[in-house]
């Protein structure tokens, strides 16, 4: 696949009379588009009937679209099975928590783990692989739909029969399990696989042993990655040559992302901001720039080698949030920098014309019902695609480079949902005021899996590890090389206290690396929030006012560490809050907190300046990211996340992509505006 910069929009031509195609092409390639995405719930009209297949309307739309040069991706429909098929095989119809078989008519009402449902999916993919293998217009695949979006686990009795299995392929015998999950309480002890799941199965669920949810959510994640990982080597083997994707969610975490991003070629995101705002430093509606860095930093960081899709993305109203309001003019524009600045090569949009009736007809697009073309979202679009045709030639397969990261696993975000403090549970919303502060200082950041430390441990000089209770004896042992080989680690309260299984430790927190960190923490005090406390660091580290922290305070006994910063209030006042370890070469610091933006950036600015990272101070919600070539140049991204016009001086002068291509060293943005200098590296 050509490297380039690329936009365009998910395209439905089953929606439309054929006889308006050539126009609807005509005008996607005026905007300056150049990629759709076509096909991924039309699978009643590709195989009509069983083992039927019908690709010839689909042939003549890619033909009229690849007229105008347009390019296409193809996704796999198999989130919407035809009528046919549900009515044929009931069975493949998912089973949800409450114990009921969901109808036809909705999307993502199946069982990925019915052997049926596979073979049928293996069989229409097959077919689409063969049917566009010399089909040049076809530049990728897309498999399935958001796999895990509206339904999320299915609990039918052949997933009962596979999770079984996989039980006996984990634990081997039942007394392991049973010693594993401490199974004798409330006499819950199974005599065997067979009692796993028990015919109350449902009531059993709702019991929530931990252990058992957790492992539901790994078996179900497993089915979901394998059943993409299906799709994705049926299109190697019948198309070879084009990047097979999944667009995934971004934080809604229904799987392992890392895994799937390892069985993908690219890494697809669909991305709503909507709902994400408002932003609590601006107010400013629909728009928490922080969040949508941090979605993009962890899509990005699925893969680092390769620039990623953004596949779904609104220009307007989307129509399943609660009032759907319309985000403020140039806002969706600079939803599409946000993508380029933190390293995606592709911004589509959904969709590309409004659909008239069903279940999404008050959703946006790029042409609404009234078909004009001088409309909001059509200049919108316009910008973003001549936006990348300026930048394209220099920034296109370009690659962001990280030297600090947050490691995490999605078995931790998924234990976080049985925190001790239903505060707590908000795993991602934890992670905000670290990452307010690294974008306030102009640092990027990457996010990388603790399940495989082999893929990261030696690139990065600092690594955050946010509120991970869970942690393994091979995560445990990765972190103490990486500390000890030199680089900062910065753990948080709640680190480590359950193994793999979500079994508590029986050794003193932050199991087990308690001397790594030199301290012990011996109990916790979870805040209402109502109650905060305060942390007043040492005066080398800030000066001034004690910081608010919330949520949560560990009571911790130095062993070893040297105190950084105390708790101000309670009986605990004057306590250890902040503490820091010199272990073999490198230093692990504990903070035994949540703590607000103000503390996290005085921290995050010290560790970056002890690791030689380079911070900024730039106007408030002003962002700088940077995409490196592969020459000596360097992609400086500089966004105006307000509605207000900003100046400020750059930290290199260069050439702007954006406008005027004449060499500048302050910027002046617009609201809501954008600069791209090329810089040397440095
Ligand atoms: C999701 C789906 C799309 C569409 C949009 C609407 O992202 O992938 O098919 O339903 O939401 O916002």
């Amino acid at each position: 696949m050509e490297t380039k910069l690329r936009t365009g929009a998910a395209y439905y031509p089953e929606h439309w009379p054929e006889t308006t195609w050539t126009e609807q092409a005509r005008r996607m390639s005026e905007l300056g588009l150049t990629t759709l995405r076509v096909g991924e719930f039309a699978w009643a009209l590709m195989e009509p009937e069983e083992g039927r297949f019908d690709f010839a309307w689909l042939d003549r739309s890619i033909e009229v679209l690849a007229g105008e040069g347009l390019e296409v991706i193809i996704g796999t429909p198999t989130a919407a099975p035809p009528q046919w098929l549900t009515k044929r095989y009931p069975e493949v119809r998912l089973v949800d928590e409450r114990g009921v078989r969901l109808p036809h008519g909705g999307r993502r009402h199946v069982c990925i783990t019915s052997a049926r449902y596979r073979q049928l999916s293996e069989r229409i993919v097959r077919a689409i692989g063969e049917h566009y293998a010399a089909c040049e217009a076809v530049i990728a695949f897309q498999t399935d739909n958001e796999l895990s979006c509206h339904q999320g686990a299915c609990y039918c009795p052949e997933c009962q029969t596979a999770f079984r299995e996989y039980l006996r392929d984990r634990y081997g015998t039942i007394e392991r399990l049973r010693e594993e999950w401490d199974a004798d309480f409330w006499s819950i002890r199974p005599d065997s696989f067979d009692d796993l799941p028990p015919e109350d199965w449902f009531l059993w669920m709702s019991m929530q042993h931990p252990a058992l949810k957790l492992e539901y959510q790994r078996f179900t994640s497993c089915q979901l990655c394998s059943y993409h990982a299906l799709q994705w080597k049926v299109l190697h083997a019948t198309a070879p040559g084009r990047p097979v994707f999944h667009n995934m969610m971004g934080l809604h975490g229904g799987f392992d992302h890392f895994r799937m991003a390892r069985e993908s070629d690219v890494v697809g995101l669909d991305i709503y901001p909507n709902p994400s705002g408002p932003d609590p430093k601006t107010g400013n509606l629909h728009y928490h720039p922080v969040r949508l860095s941090m979605v993009h930093n962890v899509t990005r960081s699925l893969r680092r080698d390769v620039p990623y899709h953004v596949v779904e993305s609104p220009l307007a109203s989307v129509n399943w949030t609660r009032v759907n309001a319309l985000p403020r003019p140039g806002q969706a524009e600079m939803w599409s920098h946000i993508a380029f600045a933190h390293g995606a090569d592709t911004y589509l949009t959904f969709r590309w014309q409004a659909v008239r009736s069903a279940s999404e007809k008050h959703h946006c697009a790029v042409l609404m019902h009234d078909l004009r073309m001088d409309g909001p979202n059509v200049d919108t679009a316009r910008r973003i695609a001549a936006n990348a045709g300026a930048m394209s030639r220099d920034l296109a397969g370009t690659l962001v480079r990280s030297r600090a990261a947050f490691a995490h696993c999605y078995e931790n975000l998924w234990q976080s949902r049985h925190h001790k403090s239903a505060r707590m549970q908000d795993y991602w919303d934890l992670w905000l005021p670290w990452c307010e502060a690294f974008f306030a200082l102009g640092v990027s950041y990457d996010v990388v899996d603790l399940n495989h430390p082999e893929e990261w441990l030696p690139d990065y000089d600092l690594v955050i590890l946010p509120y991970q209770q869970n942690l393994s004896d091979a995560m445990a042992g990765a972190l103490r090389r990486f500390v000890t080989g030199g680089a900062t680690l910065v753990a948080t309260c709640c680190t480590g206290w359950a193994d793999e299984f979500a079994r508590m430790r029986d050794v003193p927190q932050p199991a087990p690396l308690a001397d790594l960190f030199g301290i012990v923490v011996q109990t916790h005090d979870p805040l209402e929030e109502t109650r905060t406390n305060a942390v007043r660091l040492l005066a080398d580290l800030a000066r001034g006012e004690p910081s608010p922290v919330s949520h949560w305070c560990d009571l911790i006994e130095p062993r070893g560490a040297a105190v950084m910063g105390t708790f101000e209030q309670d009986f605990y006042a004057g306590s250890p809050a902040v503490t820091a370890h010199e272990a073999g070469g490198g230093k692990a610091w504990y903070v035994g907190t949540v703590p607000g933006d103000e503390l996290a950036t005085v921290l995050v600015r010290h560790l970056c300046a002890a690791c030689n990272i380079e911070t900024h101070d730039f106007p408030p919600r002003v962002q700088l990211l940077s995409r490196w070539a592969d020459d000596r140049r360097r992609f400086d991204y500089y966004l105006n996340h307000t509605p207000h016009e900003v100046t400020f001086k750059a930290v290199q002068g260069g050439r702007n992509l954006l406008v005027g291509r004449g060499r500048v060293n302050t910027l002046t943005l617009g609201p809501w505006g954008a600069a791209v200098l090329e810089v040397e590296q440095r």
